[in-house]
């Protein structure tokens, strides 16, 4: 039995069209300046025709490719999204298919925080035999689910997908992970439909999501970081999930972490839900900044809410 879950592969994927600041102040009351300065973000990627398994593909087989292992070889495929094509079947049985495996395939919802739990389910799978090598996605278009006239939140998001190949090591790989949930935030962030009203858009209290996500965040960090017996000055890198800048420069102060050390891609991808964090982990590795054997802290929240962190050696 394998002692670890290692990341051997990495892959993303982005749809072509790409709309700025600029572009939304077209259409709705605001500028580049406001959300610039109140988020980071300069721009984000949308779909037009594109399904949500459609970006999960090839975000997958970018990563099988880095991997150097074929789609027939996975034991498992589990896919993160909250913006799943169908209600069913699920998106990870279309993404199966698409990428010629034959594992089983499952969806996991748990919207931001998806990519964290996915990934600490896939490290349970291999820890205890179950599966040696597992394809574990984020893959949103949540653009579907966006209302384009709220400003409040459709300066916010975008669409892509991120994808890690995990196979059996016992040189590293996952050495903790943590998630938790508190359901009683429902009015704080929420898609405003229920499967009467099928149609529905992201509602938010900005400020309220905004002082949870640093305060749960940081406390996670820190709960991580003593639980491995490490302070934040043996961390590498620090993969957070990306929904504003204000966020995560709030959570590395309080953990002492200096922002070089911090991958961030929201300027570009906007918030990608359950894709932010697999999609900036790619980014960085494939640009070089990440290697391998480095130590890095994974970390997420989403609607719930659910959040959660991985700490691992590459
Ligand atoms: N453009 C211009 N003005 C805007 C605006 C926009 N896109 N959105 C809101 N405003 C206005 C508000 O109406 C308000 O005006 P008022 O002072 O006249 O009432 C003012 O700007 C301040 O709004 P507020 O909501 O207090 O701003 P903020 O500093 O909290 O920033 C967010 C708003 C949404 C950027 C911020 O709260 C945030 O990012 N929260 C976290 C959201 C998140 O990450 N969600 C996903 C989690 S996974």
């Amino acid at each position: 039995m394998s002692k670890f879950a290692r990341i051997i592969g990495t892959g993303s994927y982005l749809p072509p069209e790409i709309v700025t600041n600029n572009d939304l102040s077209k259409t709705i009351d605001t500028s580049d300046e406001w959300i610039s300065s109140r988020t980071g973000i300069k721009q984000r990627h949308i779909v037009s025709t594109e399904t949500t398994c459609d970006l999960a593909q090839i975000a997958a087989e970018n990563a099988l490719e880095m991997a150097g292992i074929k789609s027939t070889e996975l034991d498992l495929i589990i896919l993160a999204t909250t913006t799943p094509d169908k209600i069913f079947p699920a998106t990870a049985t279309l993404l199966q298919t698409a990428i010629g495996a034959t594992c089983p395939a499952f969806d996991l919802q748990a919207v931001c925080a998806g990519f964290i739990f996915a990934l600490t389910t896939a490290e349970q799978y291999i820890k205890t035999g179950a599966a040696e090598k597992v394809l574990v996605i984020g893959s949103e278009t949540l653009s579907r689910i966006v209302d384009w006239n709220d400003r409040s939140t459709a300066i916010l998001f975008g669409d892509g997908a991120g994808a890690v190949v995990l196979s059996g090591s016992n040189e590293g790989g996952i050495l903790h992970s943590k998630i938790l949930s508190d359901g009683k935030y429902l009015s704080a962030l929420q898609v405003n439909n229920n499967y009467i009203n099928q149609t529905g858009f992201i509602q938010m209290s900005g400020n309220e999501v905004f002082k949870i996500a640093v305060s749960s965040l940081s406390t996670l960090a820190e709960e991580t970081l003593k639980s491995c017996g490490m302070t934040a000055e043996q961390l590498d890198w620090m993969v957070p999930h990306q929904a504003n800048i204000r966020i995560i420069v709030a959570i590395a102060k309080r953990i002492k972490t200096p922002l070089d050390k911090v991958i961030i891609t929201l300027d570009k991808h906007g918030n990608t839900s359950a894709a932010s964090i697999p999609l900036a982990l790619d980014v960085a590795v494939r640009d070089g900044r990440i290697q391998k054997g480095q130590t890095l802290l994974l970390e997420g929240i989403g609607a719930g809410f659910s959040w959660g962190s991985v700490l691992l050696k590459f």
